[in-house]
């Protein structure tokens, strides 16, 4: 609808004049011009006022799922604002934990875990590990003995939250978890409990992401409660998968409501006493993020007017995988009315190569104008890939009017790193 943008997308420091965006203090066209574009700005109040209400609504143990966005600066600011960290790979365990992250702040998931990743994690002595898999349970036999591991059930509980198919995952035909409808739930956590060293401490659900209504998870744990209370376990994990606003219009739901619900949900059961954790990671990062491209080809088509930016597919990869929308807005002229469509597109070989299929912008946008969209925090830069060798963006933190580098932009040179005729 050809409205102004909606500001409370922005991030929470996020100061919007008639001829700049300034969040964290910075100016988004200095931030452009010192850093080039396409440019990831992440507002660190945002960030650590969602890791803070994670923390303060759920239980210790509530993980930043770092799947949606990490690298060093942001699993340090997890831990200093009480978080642990989900990690599922054994990348993602290895930044941890070159970050310094406490190992006792790790909890490692993962629906094919090798052994390597499991012997690494039980070495370290991670907090927990979620099992997901028979096949799994039989490599910890194996690989337990001598070590004390704290271990959670992912259970299927055969929900299928209101979400994108791509993202739901709490349906009985998953690749994730173990069905409670079939008994594998049950029969894992006997499995689990014959293993010395292994100590089954909860269990873990995740029933999709970016789901804006709470009854699906208190839908979730009606459907468990029986479980949880006939294995008497401490903890339940929740999940991530808080939907957060992306667009005008879009009405979310906060980390304390959400946590309540879940929680007065538990109570209904008896089950108020359970140690109760989450993994967002969407609804702590998505926000705290604005990317800034360049605007270049303008041109019609069809009848459609499309705007190509100087990145696309390879940094946020959501519209072409779920149809993801997002605003558009022009850095310089924010608060100017956004009169016209544009199909903004990137700069890939791929008809479908689409950033937002219909962005209300102002009808004089010109090659040069800085094009900022909102809310690319989550699962942009996590997801972005040298397509059509585009070098990876800087990722700038930006509070108090400081910009700091916390990912620098990949140069041609990283981009020929792995080629063995050519580094
Ligand atoms: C097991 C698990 N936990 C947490 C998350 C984070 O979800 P979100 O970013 O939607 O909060 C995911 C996302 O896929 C997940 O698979």
């Amino acid at each position: 609808m050809a409205a102004a943008l909606d500001t409370t997308l922005l991030p929470d420091t996020a100061v919007v004049t008639a001829t700049d965006i300034v969040v964290g203090g910075c100016s988004l066209t200095d931030l452009a011009a010192t850093y080039g574009t396409p440019l990831f700005v992440y507002d660190e109040a945002t960030l650590r006022a969602r890791a803070r209400a994670a923390r303060g609504a759920f239980d210790d143990g509530v993980a930043f799922a770092s799947k949606s966005f990490l690298c060093g600066a942001m699993a340090v600011l997890a831990v200093e604002e009480g978080l642990c960290l989900d990690v599922s790979t054994a990348g993602e365990l290895d930044l941890v934990l070159r970050a310094g992250v406490p190992a006792a702040r790790i909890v490692l998931h993962g629906n094919n875990k090798t052994d390597d990743e499991l012997r690494r994690a039980i070495t370290v002595g991670v907090r927990q590990i979620v099992v997901d898999s028979f096949g799994e349970i039989e490599r910890l036999a194996r690989l337990v003995p001598g070590h004390n591991v704290d271990v959670m059930v992912r259970v299927t509980p055969g929900v299928a939250a209101h979400t994108h198919e791509f993202i739901q995952t709490g349906q009985e035909d998953t690749k994730f978890g173990f069905s409670l409808a079939t008994g594998d739930a049950h029969l894992a956590v006997r499995q689990l409990l014959a293993i010395p060293g292994v100590t089954v401490r909860g269990v873990h659900l995740h029933i999709g992401s970016q789901i804006f209504d709470v009854g699906s998870f208190e839908k979730t744990v009606d459907v468990v409660a029986p479980f949880l209370h006939e294995h008497g376990v401490a903890e339940l994990c929740i999940g991530g998968g808080l939907g957060v606003a992306y667009v005008n219009g879009e009405v979310t739901v906060s980390l304390g409501d959400w946590a309540r619900s879940v929680r007065s949900a538990l109570a209904r059961h008896g089950l108020g006493h359970l140690v109760l954790t989450a993994e967002p990671g969407r609804s702590i990062v998505a926000q705290a993020g604005v990317t800034v491209y360049t605007a270049g080809t303008r041109k019609r088509a069809a009848g459609r007017a499309y705007l190509a930016v100087d990145g696309g597919m390879s940094d946020n990869p959501r519209p072409v995988l779920y149809g993801s929308g997002y605003e558009a807005v022009v850095v310089q002229r924010p608060l100017a009315e956004r009169t016209t469509t544009y199909r903004i597109v990137g700069k890939h070989c791929e008809s479908g190569d689409v950033l937002i299929d219909e962005a209300w912008l102002p009808d004089d946008v010109a090659p040069g104008d800085l094009i900022a969209t909102p809310v690319t925090g989550a699962y942009g830069y996590a997801m972005a890939s040298n397509y059509n060798r585009a070098p990876r963006p800087a990722v700038v933190f930006v509070a108090d009017g400081v910009a700091r580098v916390v990912l620098r932009r990949e140069s041609l040179d990283d981009l020929v790193r792995l080629d063995t005729l050519l580094a």
